[in-house]
């Protein structure tokens, strides 16, 4: 059975409290955060106060933050500190990736890594001894609403292959009605939803329908 993580990125920033509130009526379990630092993705988000603002307003979801920055490790505490339960860094990215996992681990919190389209899921290899959670990305990062990159989906079935039961899969990037069932059937866990959750016109029953569907 898949969770559907609704990602804030597509969120009214301006009513930030309605929309947590509506998640959680909505009984939204895994709330996907999306910080970006217009180095390693040509846009920018939030940091860390934010994540740390809204934990009161979503006790019970796991908040699975999502780290697109060239340089996350000197952030990780600090995200951890703000209520992330599992912090995903980039493979891609320049700092030292078991340094990266370490310091997760340390805090307690999921220790995650990301592979881009068109990084190969071997690429998450090397550090599967320390890896709770591998994202899929299924668009190129930086931006909400963008098609899904069907090829990118060989990587989930890829990484089930390992074995490795305990490792959560999620997949990240143009998820939808049409393409969700695809998804959870090659065996991810977690399909993070942007676009279409908070783009519907009844963000709820997106979100009901989306569940159903990978259930
Ligand atoms: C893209 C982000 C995604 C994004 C997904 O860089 O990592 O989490 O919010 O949005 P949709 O579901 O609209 O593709
Ligand atoms: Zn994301």
């Amino acid at each position: 059975m898949a969770k559907i993580a609704p990602s804030l990125l597509s969120a009214d920033f301006t009513r930030l409290a309605d929309e947590m509130q509506r998640l959680s009526a909505a009984n939204v379990e895994v709330l996907h955060l999306d910080v970006m630092d217009a180095h390693f993705v040509p846009n920018l988000t939030f940091g860390y106060s934010l994540v740390k603002a809204l934990r009161p307003l979503g006790t019970d979801m796991v908040f699975d933050v999502h780290l697109m920055m060239t340089n996350p490790l000197s952030y990780i505490d600090k995200f951890c500190q703000a209520g992330a339960d599992i912090l995903t860094v980039h493979v891609e990215c320049d700092d030292d990736i078991r340094a990266c996992l370490e310091a997760i681990k340390k805090n307690g919190v999921k220790a995650g890594l990301s592979v881009k389209p068109k990084t190969p899921a071997s690429a998450v290899l090397p550090y599967l001894d320390m890896l709770d959670y591998v994202l899929v990305m299924t668009v190129e990062p930086g931006f909400g609403g963008q098609s899904m990159i069907y090829e990118c989906l060989d990587k989930i079935n890829e990484l089930k292959a390992l074995g490795r039961e305990d490792m959560l899969i999620a997949v990240d990037g143009g998820v939808n009605a049409n393409n969700c069932t695809d998804v959870s059937s090659r065996g991810a866990d977690i399909l993070v939803a942007g676009n279409a959750v908070f783009g519907a016109p009844d963000m709820t029953a997106a979100f009901a329908e989306l569940s159903e569907k990978v259930r």
